[in-house]
């Protein structure tokens, strides 16, 4: 076993082991990701159920009314239309309306005047993360919150040697950041079931 592996073991072992207290069974979810894998979309990259209960409970302490969530602005009509049949299954078409489109341009779209939203969740194409983020900020409310999934990346963001496109994403939002008098911000890194890796949390100042 490589030191990756035992590390992904470790981590694995330590996250499932606190799920295990804190996170009780849940059929709808547990039937939202059968279905979605049986649609041959990749389940690996979304949130662990430990991140995914931290972002509910978010949600719930600031009484969250309106959410955008740059992965529910969908490129693919596949993964749109699992998104749609799992919002239903689970009963909430009320909630969620899935854009499709690329999510640039639907948030393009939206106008300065649309009623602001309380929290903003960036899980997309990494090489638009700066881009979205700054939509983001013109669309979240003053003292909203922006998450920005996935800044740490194995480390690989701190690692000179890398230099694919997601990285690259990740430090070109960093340097955005550093200089943006409009948000306070800071990264956590995680480790757990999804290995290791790690989010940003900016307080939107502005609007
Ligand atoms: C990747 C994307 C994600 O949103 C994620 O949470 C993990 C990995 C990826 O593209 O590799
Ligand atoms: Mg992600």
């Amino acid at each position: 076993m490589s030191s990756t592996d035992a590390n992904l073991a470790l981590w694995a072992r330590a996250d499932e082991y606190h799920d295990s207290f804190l996170i009780k069974p849940d059929p709808i979810l547990d039937s939202v990701q059968e279905k979605t894998k049986a649609r041959g979309i990749d389940y690996e990259i979304a949130v662990s159920p430990a991140q995914g209960k931290f972002l509910h409970l978010l949600l719930l302490s600031i009484n969250a009314q309106r959410v955008l969530e740059v992965v529910a602005l969908e490129l693919e009509d596949l993964h749109a239309d699992v998104i749609e049949e799992n919002v239903k299954a689970a009963g909430q078409t009320e909630k969620v309306r899935v854009v499709r489109g690329p999510a640039l341009q639907s948030l393009e779209a939206m106008p300065d005047s649309t009623e602001k939203f309380d929290l903003a969740f960036i899980d997309a194409d990494k090489e638009n993360n700066t881009n979205y983020f700054i939509h983001a900020k013109r669309l979240v409310r003053k003292g909203g919150i922006i998450i920005v999934d996935n800044v740490g990346r194995r480390g690989r963001v701190a690692d000179p040697a890398s230099t694919d496109s997601s990285v690259e994403g990740v430090r070109a939002l960093l340097r955005y950041i550093k200089d943006d008098p409009d948000v306070e911000a800071t990264t956590i890194h995680t480790v757990g079931v999804k290995g290791f890796d790690g989010f940003l949390y900016a307080y939107n100042g502005k609007n």
